[in-house]
């Protein structure tokens, strides 16, 4: 047997209280229980008010994300004893999952990311009419789309997207792993379509890469990487007028001219106006030798090297 104290995130506006709190529950459980189980077993025996959404209890629904210790979980496929190990402390606290509203206690209100989900069409719009059975596909053209077809919708790249915290209009991971779901499907007629709203306004070009989506997802959806693949598929239909396109664009360009990153031609490249005449950047550029003469002198030894590697790069997108 083995006991551990939870330090539980309790608000319960219903009650009349807007505050919110952690409340300690002890328990003493079997050394193999689940963060789940232990909170049902909470709700069970101590407490019948504590609200926990989940459904299948073997990471399949997506229902019962939540923190444990800071980190996003599914909590019925987290082990009790093994996030005590990895935390050191013999009390887990466990909060709502992050960039949603609580509605009670572990219960948040996820409408903001059923609408993002939603507004990628995620769904196949073939062309043509309907055939008599199905639309058959090689099966290597699926294994392009398999891992974001596992994704369950539980949330907790959302919870940790880090753009979503600077920008709660950024459509997000998940959405984004079902639009390059679709979008590099061989059956879908609307990649250009689909590329052009990905990249519109709180779309793909504002992921700030922080990678936590890809660390945490509980399927190994790589979210992140389905970001990168819209970028590249963004490129490839020539949907490249947004900021974040053009910018990806300049690195690409001064890598490919010089082998190395520059500036001064990023800058211009990426914003013509605020980027190419914007003095003070300019002369604090110049003050600190990031400004060459000419963008054109801005060259590498074994350039070749280096665009040998763009070559690579681009033959495995
Ligand atoms: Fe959950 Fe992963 Fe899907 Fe995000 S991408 S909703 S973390 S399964
Ligand atoms: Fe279904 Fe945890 S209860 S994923």
């Amino acid at each position: 047997m083995a006991s551990t104290t939870f330090r539980v995130f309790r608000y319960q506006p219903d009650s009349g209280d807007l505050e919110s709190y952690h409340q300690d529950f002890n328990l003493d459980h079997e050394e193999k229980t689940t963060v789940l189980d232990a909170l049902l077993r909470i709700q069970n025996e101590q407490d019948g008010t504590l609200a926990v959404r989940y459904s299948c209890r073997s990471a399949i629904c997506g229902s019962c994300a939540c923190k444990v210790n800071g980190k996003t979980v599914l909590a019925c496929m987290t082990q009790v004893e093994e996030a005590k190990a990895e935390s050191g402390s013999s009390t887990l606290q466990v909060d709502p999952i992050g960039n949603f509203a609580p509605i009670k206690d572990l219960v948040v209100d996820m409408t903001p990311f059923w609408d993002k989900f939603k507004a990628v069409k995620p769904f196949l719009i073939p062309d043509g009419p309907a055939p008599d059975k199905e639309r058959l596909v090689p099966k290597a053209a699926m294994e392009k789309v398999a891992k974001e077809s596992a994704c369950i919708l539980c949330a907790a790249c959302y919870s940790e997207c880090n753009s979503l915290a600077a920008d709660p209009e950024f459509v997000g991971p998940a959405a984004f792993a079902w639009g390059y779901r679709f979008a590099a499907d061989e059956r879908d007629s609307q990649r250009k379509n689909r590329a052009k709203l990905y990249s519109g306004q709180h779309g793909i070009w504002d992921c700030t890469r922080c990678m936590f989506c890809n660390e945490r997802c509980p399927k190994g959806v790589d979210p992140r990487d389905a970001i990168e693949k819209l970028g590249a598929i963004a490129f490839q239909e020539k949907v490249t007028k947004d900021k974040g396109a053009r910018h990806a664009k300049a690195f690409l360009i001064s890598m490919r001219t010089g082998g190395k990153l520059n500036e001064q031609l990023v800058g211009g490249f990426t914003d013509p106006v605020g980027g190419a005449f914007n003095a003070p950047l300019a002369l604090r550029m110049l003050q600190k030798g990031k400004l060459p003469a000419s963008p054109l002198t801005h060259k590498v030894k074994n350039r070749d090297q280096v665009t040998k590697l763009i070559k690579n790069v681009k033959e495995t997108i």
